[in-house]
C-alpha cells in the first residue's frame, strides 16, 4: 500500500471544501466552461421563466463531487436576478428548520439544498407539498390537542444537488422539473478552466504544462484548480516563478499523481483488487475495509474517475479491474477473459 496522509491527497474527500478559492468560482453563465448539455437547456429555461415573470421550475443536479454543481446553482440565481439561499441536507436537523427557511422565501427566490440525499425524512416530507403546491402543513402541539396549520409559501425555485441521485426517494426526484447530470470535463475544457484560473491568480504557465495539468485533473475542475496552486508553490520555491514543464512534472511526481491522473489511493484500490483477488470481483465493503476508507468516499470520490478512465467496472458480483488497470500498474493481465471485467453490467453502474 502506498502511504497516504489525508493532507497529501489532491482528491479531497471533504464534503465542505474549506480551502476552496471563491475567487475562482465563475459568477455568470458566460464564464462557466463546459457542461454544455446542462447549460444549453438551462439557458432556455431561465430565459423563458424570466420572460413569463415566473419562478424557474425546480432543478436537480447530480454527478461526482467538484464538477461545478454548487457553482452553477449560484449562477442560475444570478442569471435570474433572484435572491439565493444556501443550505444542505445534513444542516437541516428538524422539519421545523426547513419550514422556517421555506416560509422566509420571497417570490422567485432560489433555495439551494446541497447533499439533498442526506435530508432527514421528516424534512423531506415537508418538501413534497412545498415543491408541488407551494404550501406546507405544520402540526403544532402533541396528542389530542395537536393542531395542523396550512402555511402558504411564495413561489420559489428549489435547486437540489447530490452526488448520488440513486439515494433520492422517487417522490422527491419526481418533483423536480429539470434534472441534469454532470459529466466529467474533457482535457480541453479543463485546460480552459486552468487558463482562466491562472489569469485570475496572476500565474504564468506555459502551454505544455497547462495541457499536462488538464490531463491529470481527473476530469474535475476542483482538482484542476488545486493542482494549479500546488504547481505554483513549486514554481515559487524551486523555480523562477513561471510554471514550466519541469516544475509541473516535479510537482506531479511529488504528489504521487501518475500519467493518468491517478493518485495513491486509486492505485491502492486497483492493486488490492488485482493482488488479493486476482482482478475481482470484490465487494465494495471488502475494499473499503482493506483500504481503510469509508465506502461512500470510495463510491463517490474515487470510483467515478476509475470507471471513466476505464480501469474499473462495477458488476453485480462486485468490482473488477480491467485489462488496462493491470497494464497501467505494470502487471501482466490474465489470459482468460472471465478474470477480467469484460461483461459490463449497466444495471450496477447507473445512478
Ligand atoms: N464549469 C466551470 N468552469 C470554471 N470553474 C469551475 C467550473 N465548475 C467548477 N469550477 C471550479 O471548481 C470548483 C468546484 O466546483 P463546485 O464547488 O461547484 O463543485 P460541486 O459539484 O458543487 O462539488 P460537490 O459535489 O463536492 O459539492 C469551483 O470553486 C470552481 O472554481
Ligand atoms: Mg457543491
Amino acid at each position: 500500500m502506498e502511504n497516504n496522509t489525508t493532507d497529501e491527497r489532491i482528491v479531497s474527500t471533504e464534503r465542505l471544501d474549506v480551502g476552496e478559492d471563491l475567487s475562482l468560482r465563475p459568477r455568470r453563465l458566460a464564464d462557466y466552461i463546459g457542461q454544455k448539455n446542462v447549460t444549453d437547456n438551462l439557458k432556455v429555461y431561465i430565459e423563458a421563466a424570466k420572460a413569463r415573470g415566473d419562478a424557474l421550475d425546480h432543478v436537480l443536479f447530480y454527478g461526482p463531487p467538484g464538477l461545478g454543481k454548487t457553482t452553477l446553482a449560484g449562477i442560475i440565481a444570478a442569471e435570474l436576478e433572484a435572491d439565493h439561499r444556501i443550505t444542505s441536507g445534513p444542516a437541516i436537523e428538524r422539519a421545523g428548520d426547513l419550514a422556517a427557511i421555506l416560509t422566509n422565501l420571497n417570490e422567485k427566490d432560489v433555495l439551494f439544498i446541497d447533499e439533498i440525499h442526506r435530508l432527514h425524512h421528516s424534512a423531506e416530507e415537508i418538501l413534497y407539498s412545498a415543491m408541488e403546491d407551494y404550501e406546507i402543513d405544520m402540526v403544532i402541539g402533541k396528542g389530542p390537542s395537536a393542531k395542523s396549520y396550512r402555511i402558504d409559501l411564495a413561489k420559489f425555485t428549489l435547486i437540489g444537488a447530490t452526488t448520488r441521485a440513486g439515494s433520492l426517494s422517487a417522490p422527491l426526484r419526481d418533483r423536480f422539473g429539470i434534472i441534469s447530470k454532470f459529466e466529467m470535463y474533457t482535457p480541453g475544457e479543463l485546460a480552459e478552466i486552468i487558463r482562466r484560473s491562472a489569469k485570475l491568480l496572476d500565474i504564468e504557465i506555459d502551454a505544455e504544462s497547462l495541457a499536462e495539468l488538464a490531463r491529470r485533473s481527473r476530469g474535475t475542475p476542483r482538482v484542476a484548480n488545486r493542482l494549479l496552486k500546488r504547481v505554483r508553490d513549486f514554481a515559487q520555491v524551486r523555480g523562477s516563478g513561471v510554471i514550466d514543464r519541469s516544475i509541473t512534472d516535479e510537482t506531479l511526481r511529488s504528489l504521487g499523481i501518475d500519467k493518468m491522473g491517478l493518485e495513491g489511493l486509486d492505485r491502492d484500490i486497483l492493486r488490492l483488487i488485482i493482488d488479493k483477488f486476482s482482478g475481482g470481483p470484490v465487494g465494495i465493503d471488502t475494499i473499503a475495509a482493506a483500504i481503510g476508507e469509508e465506502r461512500v468516499t470510495i463510491e463517490d470520490v474515487y470510483e467515478p474517475y476509475l470507471m471513466q478512465a476505464g480501469f474499473l467496472h462495477r458488476t453485480k458480483q462486485g468490482r473488477m479491474a480491467t485489462r488496462d488497470a493491470w497494464l497501467h500498474l505494470g502487471l501482466t493481465p490474465p489470459e482468460t477473459d472471465e478474470q477480467l471485467a469484460f461483461v459490463y453490467d449497466e444495471s450496477e453502474t447507473g445512478v
